[in-house]
């Protein structure tokens, strides 16, 4: 019988440092600091833009401080992993994974999430991050299947799930949940195993 201290209870092999860094072509994959609360302020402002997310536009740029607070402690914590987007210095977008717990879900299985501003949309850079994050994740975290889901409309959302290598595996007709309506919600996965199939060559 494993107790909660015992490692296989740990979400990562090691600690995961703040200044921690994931880099790629064009991008740097960082976490959060207090500086990136005027972007998500800024994205919040473009109408519909927050309408495929579970997350609503911040009412005051404190509590976008307070958020990326509790995003630093959660990833000290090794329960949640935001990252940053950045090109060329310049925040852009993030980036996030966090384990699922309960349910029908199993140890090991984590979920993604992300946005990008639009000025940056068009450009594979949330694919780029993406493909980069997932090799962090399976690597360096205890990822056994990463699952992401969007909205029935929101198909630029599916096709970066498609550009991974993801499954779709479900369509749920009231998967997601928002301000009291059910939408029609499709769901991806990837495992480990795939991804290191399709990446071996890495
Ligand atoms: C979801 C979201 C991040 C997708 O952004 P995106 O720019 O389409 O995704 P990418 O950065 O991977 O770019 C892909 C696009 O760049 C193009 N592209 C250009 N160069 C590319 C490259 N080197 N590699 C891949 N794609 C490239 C692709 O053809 C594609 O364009 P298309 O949609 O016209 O075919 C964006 O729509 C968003 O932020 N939406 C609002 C928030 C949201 O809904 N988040 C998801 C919730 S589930």
């Amino acid at each position: 019988m494993g107790s909660p201290t015992s490692e296989k209870f740990w979400y990562t092999k090691d600690m995961i440092p703040l200044d921690f860094t994931i880099k790629t072509e064009r991008l740097l994959l960082r976490c959060l600091e207090l500086k990136d609360a005027e972007l998500v302020m800024e994205v919040g402002k473009i109408s519909d833009f927050t309408n495929g997310m579970t997350w609503d536009p911040h009412k005051s740029f404190w509590t976008a401080i307070e958020h990326i607070g509790s995003n630093r402690q959660s990833w000290i914590k090794g329960v949640d992993y935001t990252f940053s987007i950045d090109m060329d210095e310049q925040h852009v977008g993030r980036l996030g994974m966090y384990p699922l717990s309960g349910g029908t879900w199993k140890e090991g299985d984590w979920v993604l999430g992300y946005w990008l501003h639009p000025d940056f949309q068009g450009k594979g850079i949330l694919t780029e991050a993406a493909l980069a994050a997932l090799d962090f994740a399976f690597k360096k975290l205890r990822v056994k299947r990463m699952l992401a889901t969007h909205v029935h409309w929101n198909d630029k959302s599916g096709a970066v799930m498609q550009r991974l290598g993801m499954r779709h595996t479900k369509t749920d007709p009231k998967g997601f949940k928002k301000h009291g309506k059910e939408y029609e919600q499709l769901e991806y996965e990837i495992t480990k195993e795939e991804w290191l199939d399709n990446n071996s060559n890495h």
